[in-house]
């Protein structure tokens, strides 16, 4: 059965154009376009470079239905976000229960909530002397970086790593990983 993915990015986008690669040779996945909410996000670059229509949306249009809208039409079975920054409306998760999927760049429950995204994430794990950081696939429901965990691998942080370091480190787990775990998720494994 053919399956329709949103997928949703912020910024680079390297976590969404590997997904998109991974499932380039799959009849039965489709991925009808890539969403942001910045405009001249790196992702947009990634978008025309793999010939998928890119975007973009304005914080009225996330909040007052317009992106629900593109999703309804384009006939979305679910949801991918890959380094999206803004929270998920509860009329989206309601529509999609246990339909969205969000990576998460370090071990929930820890490094999760408000403010904890991206390079914020590896610098507190380091500031932290943490021994061992990594990812979180989780499902997304009405609490931030709170929803159904699905998979989670680590990685080793060492007393001279720096966030970048750690950054480097997770996103090769990334890359590994969040194609794979989003393959069981729509059953295509
Ligand atoms: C990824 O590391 C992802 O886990 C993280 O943003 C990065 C995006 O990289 N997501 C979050 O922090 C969500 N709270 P990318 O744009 O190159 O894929």
């Amino acid at each position: 059965m053919k399956k329709n993915l949103a997928i949703f990015a912020s910024g680079s986008g390297s976590n969404a154009e590997n997904i998109i690669t991974y499932f380039s040779g799959n009849k039965n996945v489709n991925f009808p376009f890539i969403l942001c909410n910045k405009e001249d996000a790196y992702v947009k670059v990634r978008a025309e470079r793999l010939g998928i229509p890119f975007r973009y949306f304005t914080k009225e249009e996330w909040k007052d239905g317009t992106v629900m809208g593109w999703l309804r039409e384009a006939n979305i079975d679910y949801i991918i976000l890959a380094g999206f920054l803004l929270k998920v409306p509860n009329e989206m998760i309601e529509a999609y229960p246990n339909k969205i999927v969000n990576i998460h760049p370090a071990l929930l429950p820890k490094y999760g909530g408000k403010g904890m995204y991206g390079m914020h994430v590896h610098e507190a794990v380091v500031a932290a002397g943490e021994k061992e950081s990594g990812i979180t696939i989780h499902y997304v429901n009405e609490n931030l970086d709170a929803g159904q965990i699905i998979f989670q691998a680590k990685v080793k942080v060492t007393p001279t790593d720096t966030p970048d370091d750690v950054a480097h480190n997770v996103h090769a787990l990334e890359y590994e990983y969040f194609p794979q775990v989003i393959a069981q998720v729509i059953g295509e494994k």
